[in-house]
């Protein structure tokens, strides 16, 4: 088995590595394709927004503000070979969540900071994602179960905030490659299958999703997938000095120049496309009137960008 990311093979490992470092450091603006119609990308915008996945497992997209729309995205994101969404309750009939801050200030408790997927009892105002408030750092759906992975998510913007909304971005595979070159403990440690446990999301006694146990480094379908949450509560690390250590070294990654951290507020028409990266966002004072209000439309995948 020739895996760059199998901690038994260095040789292929530092040949990953050599062509992953080879490309950064870059600029966000060298990850952006225009694309003209949403809704029937070119074969050429594809293949340009294919180059920047390939590399940076994220594009950065320009289209038309007043082309954003359900059905477009929908088109646009099957042109990549994403079928399979990962639908929750605040998604419309064709799985594409509008965010927005519904200007409610949640209680602490119950709060999961990407977004579980409730069902009854819960609403908007419950979910970090759905208020003004800063996002820790995290891969989308890292509370699912271990079959039912997030592989990609598309982020587009209608409106920005008034001010603030930036997302930060890390590909997790240089996130990776950082933490092994500090110590392939922590990537051991970070592979064990119950690393990372999210506690079920109980209300009134009722199971409104079950606890999800699993790595955060993982190997699916030959590609590594990340899951991962920054946030202190509603998640509990594996209890061991090995996983206690990876952890620190994880959360001091987010302030080390080296694993070149795009940061972006996104506009109106733009994107963002990829392959379940590392992202957060900072806070953001909003417009009062809901139609100035910041809203993004966003997918998430199970499947990954297909390349080829
Ligand atoms: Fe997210």
């Amino acid at each position: 088995m020739d895996d760059p990311v199998d901690l038994s093979e260095n040789r292929s490992y530092s040949h990953w590595r050599v062509r992953k470092l080879r490309a950064y450091p870059h600029d966000i603006n060298d990850l952006r394709v225009p694309v003209e119609r949403l809704d029937r990308p070119k074969p050429a915008e594809l293949a340009a927004l294919k180059t920047r996945i390939d590399t940076f497992n994220m594009a950065l997209v320009e289209a038309e503000p007043d082309r954003i729309e359900t059905e477009a995205l929908l088109a646009f994101t099957r042109a990549l070979g994403l079928h399979t969404t990962d639908a929750n309750l605040f998604a419309d009939a064709s799985a594409v969540s509008r965010i927005t801050a519904t200007r409610r200030n949640p209680d602490e408790e119950g709060h999961l900071d990407a977004g579980p997927a409730p069902t009854g009892g819960a609403t908007l105002g419950d979910f970090i994602p759905y208020t003004d408030k800063p996002l820790s750092w995290h891969t989308d759906g890292y509370y699912n179960a271990p079959d039912e992975q997030v592989g990609a998510w598309c982020l587009f913007c209608i409106r920005p905030a008034r001010h603030g909304g930036e997302n930060g971005l890390i590909d997790h595979e240089m996130a990776y490659l950082r933490l092994r070159d500090e110590s392939p403990e922590h990537i051991a440690a970070l592979s064990h299958p119950q690393a990372l446990s999210i506690p079920a999301h109980v209300r009134d006694g009722h199971t409104l999703r079950a606890e999800s146990v699993g790595p955060v480094f993982s190997l699916r379908n030959g590609h590594l997938h990340m899951r991962y949450s920054a946030r202190a509560r509603h998640v509990i690390w594996r209890d061991t000095p090995e996983t206690q250590a990876a952890r620190a070294a994880l959360d001091r990654l987010f302030s080390r120049p080296d694993v070149f951290t795009f940061r972006y507020r996104l506009g109106p028409g733009e994107g963002l496309i990829s392959n379940n990266v590392l992202h957060c966002r900072s806070g953001f004072d909003d417009e009062d009137d809901p139609a100035k209000a910041r809203l993004l439309y966003r997918i998430r995948f199970l499947d990954r960008i297909v390349l080829d």
